[in-house]
């Protein structure tokens, strides 16, 4: 979507359509209240008389307004104004974008800035509104031989009241537009089936990636995952024929002496759960296993497309979890990168095996921080539900920054405990550690297991098992929007502390 900015009087926008927030009982917004104004009082008199129900969500469009330059006008509902939060606000742009995009236009103005909501600026407003038109247009029928009608709408104008706001809505609906992409190629990736999406295939969009712009991409195959002796990478691919990948992505927006934020996704492109095979109900959703790799592809592209001044290094850990001859059995143990022995109890936890070698990887960097991402637990699902990501760390200062990084970009995560107390669920019999720590806290456990090899610089771990993708429905994207405000946050901080 091509997006601009008008600080003119409303009334006088020339669009297909003209999108204005109507709250129930409440005053209209400034720019509402002028195109009511401009309309012998057309928005007022369809509230008064009870003809649009302004409840959250609800949309009306109006075939012609006399007095404007549009051609037709859509009221949407945004609820009380004392209930207006920034997820409600989300909402009423979600319905607004979806009632968009069904009419036979190519541009559209929206007046959604100048809604009060508390402490939310609006340069934040923005944002959300680029975030939400860019991830409005995203489709996935690659597979159907009968494509849907791509939408003609090309062209979103952000209404402004206030011209002195112009240049903070420009940038933040620049920021969002980009976060909305990145959102939508991480979707586009955690949908795609498994004999599509396969690791040899992320390391191909990784490399894709790094045609556009100065991002360094290095894929190692198995040769080198064994001369490096990446074990566990390894023994979770032998039971498949695809082979398994490390892909690496280094972003230099910043000095050499700037130390890179790392972000390592898990990139299981299908889990069976190996020789601890799962149930077969739902589990073609074992597809969506490489989501968190998929975030960390849509961050590095947000993140290409916005050039912060920072180093940010994204890692990939991707694998096949296969039931084959040659697959690992429980029993078994290896030898990770990191040299710390695992004995392997269940076959079905292979996310934390392939993420341990990753960790190990990312101390070559000298990082200044380490973020994983992970649709690690069932356990996380069962805690958290489809709405907060959990969040683990062994730095209490970094998981504020996550927090904020989450609050900020409406991608919200939840700290779970770390205690020491957990850690002694992974105790083996056989080696320096096993794998499962059994039913109680599994998603602490895991984070526990992970914690043993990122010991060496501040380390966040982001267990979004709960809410990658949303049943049937699809891959969300998420956190593409949490780790782009990351890094973004990040980048001030360097900026701040130059100063
Ligand atoms: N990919 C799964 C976790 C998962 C399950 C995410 C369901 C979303 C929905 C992971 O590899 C896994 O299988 N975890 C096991 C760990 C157990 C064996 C300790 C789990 O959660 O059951
Ligand atoms: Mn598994
Ligand atoms: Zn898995």
């Amino acid at each position: 979507m091509e997006f601009s900015v008008l600080t003119a009087n409303p009334a006088k926008a020339e669009a297909g359509c003209i999108v204005v927030p109507i709250l129930k009982g409440g005053e209209l917004t400034p720019a509402t209240a002028k195109l009511d104004d401009a309309s012998e009082r057309l928005i007022g008199q369809l509230i008064e008389r009870g003809d649009f129900n302004a409840e959250l969500g609800n949309t009306q469009l109006v075939p012609f307004a006399p007095g404007l330059n549009t051609d037709r006008l859509l009221l949407v509902g945004c609820g009380e104004q004392d209930k207006l939060t920034e997820s409600r606000f989300r909402s009423a742009l979600e319905a607004a974008m979806s009632a968009l995009l069904k009419l036979p236009i190519d541009d559209a103005a929206i007046a959604f800035t100048d809604t009060d909501l508390g402490t939310s600026e609006v340069n934040w407003k923005a944002r959300m509104i680029g975030e939400v038109a860019n991830k409005a247009l995203y489709r996935f029928d690659d597979f159907k031989t009968t494509k849907s009608e791509p939408p003609s709408l090309k062209h979103l104008t952000l209404l402004v009241s206030d011209p002195g706001e112009a240049s903070a809505v420009e940038a933040g609906v620049k920021l969002g537009a980009a976060i909305g992409d990145g959102i939508n190629l991480a979707r586009q990736l955690g949908n795609l089936p498994g004999n599509v999406c396969t690791p040899r295939y992320l390391a191909e969009q990784a490399t894709a990636l790094g045609q556009h712009g100065n991002l360094s991409v290095t894929i190692h195959d198995e040769k080198a995952l064994e001369e490096m002796g990446a074990g566990a990478i390894l023994a979770v691919g032998k039971g498949s024929v695809e082979p398994p990948r490390l892909i690496v992505m280094e972003y230099k927006g910043a000095g050499d002496d700037e130390a890179p934020h790392v972000l390592i996704g898990k990139g299981i492109t299908f889990d069976t759960g190996g020789i601890s095979l799962k149930p077969g109900a739902d589990m073609d959703e074992m597809k969506f296993d490489m989501c968190g790799a998929a975030s960390v592809l849509g961050t590095m592209q947000t993140v290409l497309a916005t050039q912060p001044k920072v180093n940010v290094i994204g890692i990939i850990a991707a694998a096949e979890n296969m039931p084959g001859g040659r697959a690992i059995k429980p029993g078994d143990i290896i030898t990770t990168l990191k040299g710390l022995t695992v004995e392997i109890l269940n076959t079905d936890a292979e996310g934390r095996l392939v993420l341990c070698d990753a960790l190990a990887y990312a101390e070559r960097f000298k990082p200044a921080s380490v973020v994983d991402i992970a649709t690690l637990t069932g356990a996380c699902v069962v805690a958290l539900g489809a709405h907060a990501i959990g969040l683990f760390s062994n730095d209490d200062d970094m998981a504020l920054d996550i927090l904020e990084a989450g609050e900020t970009a409406w991608d919200r995560a939840w700290h779970m405990p770390l205690w020491d107390e957990y850690q002694k669920q992974l105790d083996s019999h056989y080696a320096d550690l096993a794998n499962i720590g059994g039913r109680a806290a599994g998603a602490i456990t895991a984070a526990c297991y992970l914690s043993r090899f990122a010991e060496q610089y501040p380390w966040a771990h982001l267990d979004i098992a709960g809410v990658a993708w949303v049943g049937k429905k699809g891959a969300t994207g998420r956190p593409v929007g949490l780790l782009s405000q990351y890094i973004f946050d990040r980048e001030a901080e360097i900026a701040s502390t130059a100063e």
